[in-house]
Formats: structure tokens, sequence, C-alpha cells
């Protein structure tokens, strides 16, 4: 794999999610193609590029595809996600990844897994959902706690809703608020993540948890995932920094003596525990 150039793409699909979250389908072409951009590990991410407009990092979102679709969750923010939300399937972009170390899943074989998403975090957290699901019988107890603002932000919700239906994982939804009023969905409550947290039981000592979100809720987490008994390295984590070239070579992403586009952007809790403002 040629890391530094990106491969062309098309869009494919295009699905709003929320106000200003969209889910797009691209065609990354054959493996022999594309440099092997379709085959990641979740929690792994890639450089999207806009011709003539810029490059910004994004998580893989749905389940690796040997046909080279990649599905990718982006929140319009600002110089190149606000014109991409003008494109039409059909559009041409590069894509050049993946980077970085995702979940370790073969870490979690037997394991109890307790997914923890926040916001535009439920975008790597479900792939790495898709994939745990797609291997059910590998792995022990399931459950995911996904928290957003409001109703209207929880990204994947009838997909999440469906889910909760099976037996075999356990989904609690939280917002930090009701809109007008109006009863919330099934599984719904307004918390926030950490009291979820407060009222779960699990076996500490089998138990892995994976959690992406904003770096404000981190801290919290992590003092009720260590309340209830969950010891550092079965914490795994994935930490946004801003990048430029997502190959170690610019020093944009460093923690501490980490680079997050190499090193991480997943990383165990044992490892970042003793540098300031890791958590920030
Ligand atoms: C490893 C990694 C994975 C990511 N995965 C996703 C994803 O799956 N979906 C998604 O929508 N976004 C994701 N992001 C964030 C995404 O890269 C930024 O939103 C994007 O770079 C913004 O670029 P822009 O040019 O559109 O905005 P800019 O014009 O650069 O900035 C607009 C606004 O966004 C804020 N911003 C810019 N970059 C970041 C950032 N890295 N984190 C937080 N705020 C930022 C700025 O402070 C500013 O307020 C990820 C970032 C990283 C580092
Ligand atoms: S983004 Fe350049 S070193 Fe990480």
């Amino acid at each position: 794999m040629n890391a530094s150039l990106p491969v062309p793409a098309t869009i494919t699909t295009i699905r709003p999610l929320t106000d200003d979250t969209t889910l797009y389908t691209l065609d990354c072409g054959l493996n022999t193609q594309n440099n092997g951009v379709a085959s990641f590990l979740p929690g792994q991410f890639l450089e999207l590029s806009l011709p003539g407009i810029g490059e910004v990092p994004i998580s893989y979102c749905g389940f690796p595809s040997a046909g080279g679709a990649i599905e990718l969750c982006i929140r319009h923010v600002g110089h190149v996600t606000t014109p991409l939300n003008r494109s039409v399937a059909g559009d041409a972009v590069g894509v050049r990844g993946p980077f970085g170390h995702g979940f370790p899943l073969d870490s979690y074989e037997n394991q109890d897994l307790l997914l923890i998403a926040g916001g535009l975090g439920m975008a790597p957290l479900r792939s790495l959902l898709l994939a745990l699901l797609n291997q059910r019988q590998r792995w022990g107890e399931l459950t995911l706690l996904y928290g957003a603002r409001e109703q209207g932000a929880l990204l994947f919700l009838e997909e999440l809703l469906q889910l909760a239906k099976r037996n075999d994982i356990q989904v609690q939804l939280a917002v930090d608020r009701l809109e007008h009023c109006l009863e919330g969905p099934p599984n719904c409550r307004v918390a926030l993540l950490p009291a979820l947290l407060e009222q779960l039981t699990i076996r500490p000592d089998r138990t892995c948890a994976a959690l992406c979100g904003p770096p404000v809720v981190y801290p919290y987490l992590v003092s009720g995932l260590k309340r209830i008994g969950l010891p550092d390295e079965r914490i795994h984590l994935s930490l946004e920094r801003r990048m430029k070239c997502g190959v170690g070579r610019c020093g944009h992403c460093a923690v501490g003596t980490f680079l997050c586009c190499c090193d991480g952007p997943v990383f165990n809790y044992a490892q970042l525990a003793g540098i300031e403002g890791a958590l920030a």
C-alpha cells in the first residue's frame, strides 16, 4: 500500500442521518486497484479528499467489504466537510488509508464487551458493533450505551432500535433532553452516559470497554469504569486529534510521546494514564 497517494472513489449513496450528519457509501473499486483502502479494522480511519478543496481524517463506519464499498458518517462542520454536503451520487472523491490502530478485536475473544459511544463517536463504534455481531459467537455479553444531545441527534436510531429487539445484545440509549417534551423511543432515557454506567453490573475480570465520544466525557467515563472495577488495560478509547499527514510525519497529532495517527487513534487507558491532557 502507498498511503501517501489517494485513490479515486465514487460516491454511490448518500443518506442524511440528522440535520448536520450524512452517511456516504463509496465505491473504491476492487482490492487490486484501491491500495487496500477498503480493508480495515474497526477504529481505523482514512483521509478523504475533495478535489481542489482539501483532505480530512474520517473513521470507517461500516463493515469491511471485499467488493470495495465503504461507509463514512460525516458531520458537516467546516471548509471540507460542508462542501461535501453538496455532493451527489456519482461524484468522485479521493481516499487513502487505512491508518492507525483500531480496536484490538483478537483480545476480545470470549470477553464481555461494553461499547460506549457519545454523539458522533457512534460512527467508529458502529463499525466495531457490526464486526462483533458478524461473529457473535466469539464474544461474551454485548452491551451498547449510546448517548446524544437529543433524540434527533441519535445516529442510526432505527438500526439500533432493531438491534435492541435481539436477545444477544443489550442496547441502552440516552439523551441529555427530550425534544418537545415528547416521550423518547424505547430503551432511551434522559441521562448522561456516566450515570448509565452506575446502573450496570459487569464482570470486571472478563469485560473490555470500547469508548468513542467527545473528549469532554472521557474523564467521567474512565472514572466510572474504574469505579465499577475495570482495570486500565481493559479500557480502550479512540482519541481524536487534529491531523495533517496521517502517517507520522508532521507531529500535529502528538499525545505525550505518542502520535495519534500511527500509535492510535485507539489506545488502552494504561498507555495514557500518566499523560497530562491526554483525554482533553
Ligand atoms: C481519527 C479521526 C477520525 C475522525 N472521524 C470522523 C468521522 O467519522 N466523522 C466526522 O464527521 N468527523 C470525523 N473526524 C473529525 C473530522 O476530521 C473533522 O470534523 C474535519 O477534519 C473537519 O474538517 P473541515 O475542513 O470540514 O473543518 P475545518 O474548517 O477544519 O473546521 C471547522 C470546525 O470543526 C472543528 N474541527 C476541525 N477538525 C476537528 C477535529 N479533528 N476534531 C474536532 N473538531 C474539529 C474546528 O475547530 C472548527 O470549529 C475525525 C477526526 C479524526 C482525527
Ligand atoms: S497527523 Fe502528522 S504525525 Fe500524525
